[in-house]
């Protein structure tokens, strides 16, 4: 079970990186779009340059960003030699040509996660043509009126069950009840945004209890 950082924001990167359970992170062009514009391949080195600052290579996933299957081949082989990072896996989204995609790109041992899965059938099928890692999307599937929680859990059984290697990435995370029900469920990663993660170290007790050890202490110092 593994966290990873939904974003592409540098400052919300490092202080998650500065706090040590960062697993990976991952990006899309919606996140990317939320930044400051600049150019595309300095963001994603400014990136890896912080990643590679607090030590462990982990992995990043960087979605491609054209509708057409060719191009997004074409695109992928250009981030893997522009960006030259050993965890780099390109993301591309499920479909029916998008899936040859995969293929190629998994036939070069190039890393793939398979993004915007809204349905058990649909990491299936990108599990079965060899991608590393399959995204469901936890908010957007509840969106539709489907239970997310069970296409997760119906999603872990059938890797579990037939020996499939990909991992279960839960992404589109609203709450942070949200994460505790992805791990639960099977997900071998949740990747959440950044305002998310200090919420996930606090609880009212935790609070109290921390209170009342210092001011016991100050007490008993002073007399
Ligand atoms: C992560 O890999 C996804 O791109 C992201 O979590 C999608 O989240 P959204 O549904 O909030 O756009």
């Amino acid at each position: 079970m593994k966290l990873f950082v939904d974003s592409a924001n540098l400052v919300e990167i490092e202080e998650a990186l500065a706090r040590g359970f960062v697993a990976g992170i991952t990006t899309n062009p919606s996140i990317l779009a939320k930044e400051e514009r600049t150019d595309f391949t300095e963001h994603i080195h400014k990136i890896i340059a912080l990643i590679r600052r607090y030590g462990r290579e982990v992995p990043l996933s960087v979605e491609v960003f054209v509708a057409d299957p060719a191009e997004m081949l074409d695109q992928a082989l250009k981030f893997v030699s522009a960006f030259h990072y050993p965890g780099l896996s390109v993301k591309v989204p499920i479909g029916w040509g998008e899936l040859k995609v995969i293929a190629e790109l998994r036939k070069r041992d190039i890393a793939v996660n398979c993004t915007c899965c809204m349905s058990f059938n649909q990491a299936y099928m990108a599990a079965l043509a060899g991608a590393n890692y399959v995204s469901l999307f936890y908010g957007r599937i509840r969106d539709t009126g489907s239970d997310a929680r069970s296409v997760v859990e119906q999603t872990a059984r059938a890797f579990r069950a037939g020996g499939i290697r990909s991992e279960i990435i839960v992404g589109s995370i609203r709450h942070i009840y949200d994460v505790n029900e992805a791990l639960a469920a099977g997900a071998d990663i949740v990747t959440v945004p950044p305002k998310f993660f200090p919420q996930l170290t606090q609880h009212p007790k935790t609070t109290e209890a921390v209170n009342q050890f210092l001011a016991d202490f100050r007490q008993w110092s002073q007399g």
